[in-house]
């Protein structure tokens, strides 16, 4: 009689190990692994013979194969559906991760509200918060976020059920965490349960055609809870970035089957729910101080060109090692351009405390960023605004290299197409970077052009 049999799988990376370790043989990290009961598995023959169980069917070339036209249901949220790559594709799975409070149950309920709206069938499963919870929030929203039916369950095998028997066109699972199949003893949200619930649902979804919008919560260390078992089932993974306290939030597709990874969407959190940034540049841009210490950098959000300025704060400090404090880029690429400012450029901050941050909680993770901050910096420790007494500020792009060189970055026409079209300029940008920029081919080069000469010392 076959007995149930126990793993201990990692709650990181999925690897599987016979007994419990310390460390996950597959990722490396520590104290990952949690025990699993698995049901057994079905007897397996008992003959000698290779032969497979199964029946042998005759492969197909690609040519003979009847092509599906996905037609899209709109969510009527534009930015949401441009980075879905056109809206949802009915039978897909979109996992959405974030941290709490981003705004990931706004943006499902409205989403879900445009839909009815539309005529759609829609449901709306919540194991995080009450019927009436759901309602409150739906109250603010615009749509008919007040006529999507709502389900609010944890047990598994019923939401199942209920969605087989409502055949909704689109549903969302608020969140894949807190459903709990009842023929697990693991608890609910362990890695276990999160691929049992997502494996029961994709294969509904399939089946039935649903598409299905899987909330999932970003752990502290910032990846999706039983991030690469989920990864693996869901068509397209979205991931909903920004600060609860600041107002822009980002949401950009890490996978999708359906569509490209490299389109971003900017929201912004408002009373009515989240509005939608379309002229994301021209707000950075509009709100950029022109003040020392502060760059406007063009920056790329996947495909799309943005605008956003780049701060410095530079104040001596009583401490050691003085303090380096980012906000929206990579603390490691500070300490590269603070060393190339200091030994190429001749801009030192000596042992002064640095802070880097980029306006309104944006991130920007790409190389193209560095000469942005070196130029904040480098105006910070001047004391002098970019450009001088120019009408037009400053605007750039570039990353810097060890030698104190200027590299060139993808993209360099749309980066120049934007910063003029909302008025910007000169905009200094790394040599063959052409479209009218004012080419630097080292830090140093972009310094003299962006800054004015300083003051002369006056003799005494
Ligand atoms: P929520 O969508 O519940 O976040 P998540 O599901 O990712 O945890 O909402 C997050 C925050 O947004 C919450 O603190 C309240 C705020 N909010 C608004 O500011 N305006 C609104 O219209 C709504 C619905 C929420
Ligand atoms: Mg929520």
């Amino acid at each position: 009689m076959p007995r149930p049999t126990t793993v201990h799988v990692c709650s990181s990376c999925g690897a599987e190990a016979p007994r419990w370790l310390g460390q996950c043989p597959g990722c490396g990290e520590w104290n990952t692994l949690v025990e699993e009961t698995r049901a057994p598995a079905p007897a397996a023959g008992r003959g000698r013979s290779p032969a497979p169980a199964g029946r042998a069917v005759k492969p197909v070339p690609l040519s003979s194969v009847r092509a599906v036209q996905h037609v899209r249901l709109q969510t009527g949220i534009g930015e949401l559906d441009r980075v879905l790559g056109g809206g949802l594709v009915p039978g897909s799975l979109v996992l959405i991760g974030g941290s709490p409070g981003i705004g990931k149950s706004t943006l499902t309920s409205m989403a879900l509200g445009n839909l009815q709206g539309a005529g759609k069938r829609t449901l709306y499963v919540s194991g995080e918060e009450s019927a009436a919870q759901i309602r409150l929030r739906a109250e603010r929203l615009p749509g008919a976020a007040l006529e999507v039916p709502v389900l609010a369950e944890t047990d598994l095998e019923t939401v199942v059920a209920t969605l087989d028997a409502e055949r909704p066109e689109v549903c969302v699972i608020d969140s894949v965490q807190t459903l709990h199949a009842a023929d697990l003893t693991s608890a609910a949200g362990s890695v276990g349960q999160v691929r049992e619930v997502a494996d029961r649902i994709t294969r509904l979804a399939k089946a039935r055609d649903i598409a299905v919008l899987l909330v999932g919560h970003v752990t502290k260390e910032g990846s999706l809870a039983g991030p690469r078992v989920l990864e693996h089932l869901v068509d397209c993974v979205l991931q909903f970035e920004g600060e609860r306290e600041r107002t822009y939030r980002t949401l950009r597709a890490l996978k999708n089957r359906f569509g490209s990874t490299n389109d971003v969407g900017v929201f912004e959190m408002r009373q009515g729910g989240l509005v939608e940034v379309q002229d994301a540049s021209a707000r950075f841009v509009g709100e950029a101080t022109r003040a020392p210490g502060s760059a406007v950098l063009a920056a790329m959000e996947g495909s799309r060109p943005l605008l956003v300025e780049v701060q410095a704060l530079v104040s001596p400090s009583e401490l050691v090692p003085p303090r380096r404090v980012v906000n929206g880029i990579d603390r490691n690429r500070l300490a590269l351009v603070l060393a190339v400012l200091g030994r190429h450029a001749g801009v030192s901050v000596g042992s002064a405390d640095v802070f880097v941050n980029v306006a309104g909680g944006v991130r920007v993770d790409e190389p193209g960023a560095d000469l942005a901050v070196a130029l904040a910096v480098a105006s910070a420790v001047r004391g002098l605004p970019l450009g001088g007494d120019s009408p037009k500020p400053v605007a750039c792009f570039g990353e810097v290299g060890l030698t104190g060189e200027l590299r060139s970055v993808g993209h360099a026409d749309r980066r120049l197409a934007e910063a003029r079209k909302f008025g910007l300029g000169p905009v200094i940008a790394p040599a063959g970077s052409e479209g009218g920029a004012t080419e630097a081919p080292t830090l140093r080069a972009a310094l003299r052009a962006a800054l004015p000469q300083q003051p002369r010392a006056r003799a005494a």
